[in-house]
């Protein structure tokens, strides 16, 4: 294949988040945060598995700042944890947690990497959910508290408000395989309005504290579609779309709930009760740009439900399709016209195995990066205004429910000795970065 070069100044970068890669639960002052509760209850994770050790970055942060160096990344997606900044999730921070997000933000403008951070990666203060969570209003302003110190704390451009909150929605809320492990819609789309409003609120927040700043939501977004050529087919796809994609991208860039959707969730519970004057207002306060996580189409049949219509990696949900990442972004192209969009994730897990030679053989991965590059590539020739890409994630770190079994990293990491290993598709992403193109 000849190369396909990306614009200049395209941002190529990779993504952690804090409960998945920090460890250290218990030092420096941390609270105990919502996956801590769910962790430790036996039979919620694989293996009893819990964020302990992470992949010990925050003890071994300054290494992996080498290591992103070495890449030659130009930004690094992570997240704040909530816990360290206030440990119960309300008053005055803790100096010893922005401490630690202030040495690696320095850290990574010695080297000449740009920040983007995330505010909310899901790990709640455990006070805060024995408070009603995300079900209780009030956790929305204390959201935008404790954003504003961050905001106001740290040296850093381009923030995302809320991690994937469909995922806390339906896993956390709807299916109760994450925490906090609730099983019931009602309650879930409540606290998806919640969700929404402290997203709406940080970001005012930030026009205040931080004007010059960016900012926007990071949403991961399902391209869906009819499994077959029938008007059931399409119109369970229309559904499904609602709840994948519109209910989240509608509030906050068109100021107003689907109809469709919010009807279908008003028959299972009183959303519209907890919807107040002025909420979407906020919500809908205009954000600098799209924070897209990619990884997987949704088909769906007559009846509604999902099928898969090619491969999967190795987590049961991925199905492996690059074109739904070209339609997605293409679809953004029209819907949202004009707002910038940042990759914040793209990525697979594979049974990585640490060879003799210290080689990590992961074709499989450099495949699905090859071929999603290659789809946001004809994307972006097709107008859609792609400025940058993380790839999910930087290292191997706690796959939630999965525990450490689903190696999602570039670098492989050895939980044995915790050393770091990056594997052939590390290599191949730093020949992208420093060549501008893929081949
Ligand atoms: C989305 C989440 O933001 C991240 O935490 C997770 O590890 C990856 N997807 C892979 O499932």
């Amino acid at each position: 294949m000849d190369g396909l070069r990306f614009p200049d100044g395209f941002v190529w970068g990779a993504a952690t988040s804090a409960y998945q890669v920090e460890g250290a639960t218990t030092e420096d002052g941390r609270g105990r945060s919502v996956w801590d509760t769910f962790a430790a209850v036996p039979g919620n994770v694989a293996f009893g598995e819990t964020g302990e050790p992470g992949a010990d970055h925050y003890h071994r942060y300054l290494e992996d700042l080498d290591l992103m160096a070495d890449l030659g990344l130009h930004s690094y997606r992570f997240s704040i944890a909530w816990p360290r900044i206030q440990p119960s999730g309300s008053g005055a921070p803790d100096q010893r947690g922005l401490d630690f997000y202030r040495r690696l933000t320095e850290g990574l403008a010695e080297r000449g990497i740009r920040p983007m951070a995330t505010l909310f990666h899901w790990d709640l203060p455990q006070d805060l959910q024995d408070r009603g969570g995300w079900e209780n209003r009030d956790t929305a302003a204390r959201f935008a508290d404790y954003a504003s110190i961050v905001f106001e704390a740290l040296e850093i451009g381009d923030w995302l408000t809320i991690n994937e909150p469909k995922t806390v929605v339906e896993s956390g809320y709807r299916y109760g395989v994450h925490a906090p492990g609730i099983k019931d819609d009602a309650r879930a789309y409540v606290a998806c309005h919640h969700l929404l409003l402290a997203h709406g609120l940080a970001t005012q927040a930030l026009r205040t504290v931080r004007p010059d700043a960016r900012i926007g939501p990071a949403l991961n977004l399902h391209p869906t579609y009819p499994a077959d050529d029938t008007p059931e087919a399409r119109e369970a796809a229309w559904h499904r779309d609602g709840l994948e994609n519109r209910v989240y991208l509608d509030p906050i860039f068109k100021g107003r709930y689907p109809e469709d959707t919010l009807n279908w969730l008003a028959e299972r519970g009183p959303i519209r009760d907890h919807i107040l004057d002025g909420d979407l207002a906020i919500i809908s306060e205009p954000v600098d740009l799209l924070g897209v996580q990619y990884y997987t189409p949704v088909f769906v049949n007559g009846a509604g439900e999902r099928v898969f219509l090619h491969p999967r990696a190795q987590a049961e949900w991925l199905e492996i399709y690059p074109d739904g990442f070209h339609d997605i972004l293409v679809r953004l192209r029209d819907d949202l016209p004009g707002v910038p969009l940042v990759v914040t994730e793209n990525g697979m897990p594979a049974l990585d195995r640490l060879g003799d030679d210290g080689r990590v053989r992961d074709d499989d991965r450099i495949a699905y990066l090859r071929d999603h590059l290659v789809a946001m590539h004809r994307a972006i020739e097709e107008g859609a205004r792609v400025e940058g890409y993380h790839v999910w994630s930087l290292l191997d770190n706690f796959e939630w429910a999965e525990g450490y079994g689903q190696r999602f990293g570039i670098v492989y990491v050895d939980y044995a000795t915790l050393s770091r290993h990056p594997k052939d598709s590390a290599l191949w992403y730093r020949d992208v970065i420093k060549n501008g193109e893929v081949r």
